[in-house]
């Protein structure tokens, strides 16, 4: 029997999520919609309030769709019980963590969780980057612990990744993944690794936009080439989606985990955007300025004075034709995931690709990342790094990958 293990399943049928942000609130929506009851916790009452107008759009959008009837409405609002407290925390099955990515936080809050749950209920963390193993550390019962990482907007992108971390229990992974099912999501298991497996391969894509800017390339334009290249939306606005505050340590701490390949040894515009305040759509710009869309939803638009603030970061404006931006972007993303892949961070190059398109809508035309390596021929990749490679390692094909072109695979 695995360490920890007691042998018995376990079932959610009534969770907790900490953190009402971004992410918690759609988390709990997710979790209240499937018929699992939820309590949302935050420190404040104004981002309880704010996860709860979250909640009411999200039902008040399938009512008016015809998918739930005003009864079924009600009843689902009804299961989402907003608190500042851990008042009823003893009754819950499983905890998804989505409070701010800071590790010690992390650590001490789960802590105190785990002291107010039963002894079978299961933590969870929706890190983004940090590692399962090192937040585990803090926990009495680090096989009852998992990460469980969802995808923003959480009510329209379908992957959750379950993390095993080194003592976490069979059961528990199981579990996890029954969970997200239930939620309609498609789990997909992958190892605890910086990024795990997502986020290091998009990181390696973020890292190719950030050499582009500070080479002095537009950042809007940037974003269109890679919109016409397939992507749901640019890099820049994706930035914006995820929240430049919370992209700013996703980006320290993955890059820092590959050095070898990842190093930006310069002040870029994430890190610069999130310190002067500019946190994305949650603070009403980032990249780009944003109001109130007719459906609800953020409308962005050119915002001049950004481009201005981060002009002083790179080399003076210039231009770039659109192959070169998509091979500046492409490359270090096929590198990265082809090393997941020699890694082993996921069980197959099938997989891979599934989790590229669920999570982050990579390009449905292009088939994945390795299918549309496959596409290109490892001969032509190894050739087009080529004249990269002064950029560093993020350009430089794997071992595996000059020996397979080579061989003319
Ligand atoms: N919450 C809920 N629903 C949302 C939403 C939000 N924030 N934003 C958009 N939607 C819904 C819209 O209501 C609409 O639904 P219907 O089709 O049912 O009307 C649907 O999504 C499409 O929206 P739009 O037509 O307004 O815009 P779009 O076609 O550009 O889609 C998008 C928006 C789904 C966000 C799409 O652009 C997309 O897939 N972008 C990529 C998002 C992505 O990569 N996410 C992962 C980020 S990385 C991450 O999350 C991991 C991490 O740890 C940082
Ligand atoms: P956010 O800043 O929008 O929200 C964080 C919330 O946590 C805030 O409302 C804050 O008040 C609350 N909080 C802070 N300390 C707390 C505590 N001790 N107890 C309860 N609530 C507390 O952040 P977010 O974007 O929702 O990210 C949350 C987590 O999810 C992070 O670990 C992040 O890396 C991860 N994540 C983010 C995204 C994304 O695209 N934003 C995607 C996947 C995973």
């Amino acid at each position: 029997m695995p360490e920890g293990s007691t042998g018995q399943e376990v079932h959610v049928n009534r969770a907790a999520v900490l953190g009402a942000g971004i992410m918690g609130g759609g988390i709990a929506f997710a979790s209240a919609a499937s018929g699992v009851p939820v309590v949302l916790k935050d420190i404040a009452q104004a981002p309880l309030d704010q996860g709860m107008a979250e909640v009411a759009k999200l039902l008040r959008k399938r009512l008016d769709a015809g998918q739930i009837d005003p009864a079924r409405a009600e009843q689902i609002g009804r299961s989402i019980v907003p608190s500042t407290t851990y008042e009823s925390f003893d009754e819950v099955d499983l905890v998804v963590e989505a409070i701010v990515e800071n590790v010690a936080v992390k650590k001490a809050v789960l802590r105190e969780v785990e002291e107010r749950i039963g002894e079978q209920a299961i933590l969870v963390s929706n890190t983004s980057s940090l590692s399962i193993a090192e937040i585990g550390t803090a926990l009495q019962r680090p096989h009852q612990f998992a990460g469980m990482h969802f995808f923003n907007p959480v009510p329209v992108m379908p992957l959750v990744e379950v993390v095993r971390g080194p003592h976490t229990s069979a059961q528990t992974a199981e579990a996890v993944a029954a969970y997200a099912r239930r939620m309609g999501k498609v789990p997909v298991i992958v190892r605890d690794c910086p990024g795990f497996l997502v986020n290091r391969i998009l990181t390696a894509y973020f890292v190719g936009f950030l050499l582009l800017l500070r080479d002095g390339a537009d950042f809007e334009i940037v974003d269109k080439v890679m919109e016409q290249f397939g992507w749901p939306m640019g890099p820049a606005a994706l930035q914006d989606v995820i929240g430049l505050d919370t992209s700013s340590h996703v980006v320290r701490l993955i890059t820092s985990g590959y050095p070898q390949r990842m190093r930006l040894d310069f002040v870029h515009a994430i890190e610069h955007l999130a310190r002067v305040g500019r946190h994305g759509q949650k603070s009403g710009g980032g990249f780009y300025a944003y109001s109130a869309g007719p459906r609800g939803r953020p409308q962005k638009a050119s915002d001049p004075l950004v481009r201005h603030q981060i002009a002083c970061l790179g080399a003076p404006a210039r231009e770039f034709d659109g192959e070169t931006i998509v091979e500046r972007m492409m490359l270090p993303m096929i590198v990265e995931a082809a090393t997941c892949l020699e890694d082993g961070v996921v069980g197959s190059a099938e997989n891979l690709d599934t989790s590229l398109l669920l999570g982050v809508g990579f390009p449905r035309q292009r088939g994945g990342v390795l299918r549309y390596a496959d596409q290109l021929g490892l001969g032509r990749i190894v050739e087009r790094c080529g004249p990269y490679t002064a950029l560093g390692g993020a350009y430089r094909p794997t071992a595996a990958m000059l020996e397979m072109a080579s061989a003319g695979r």
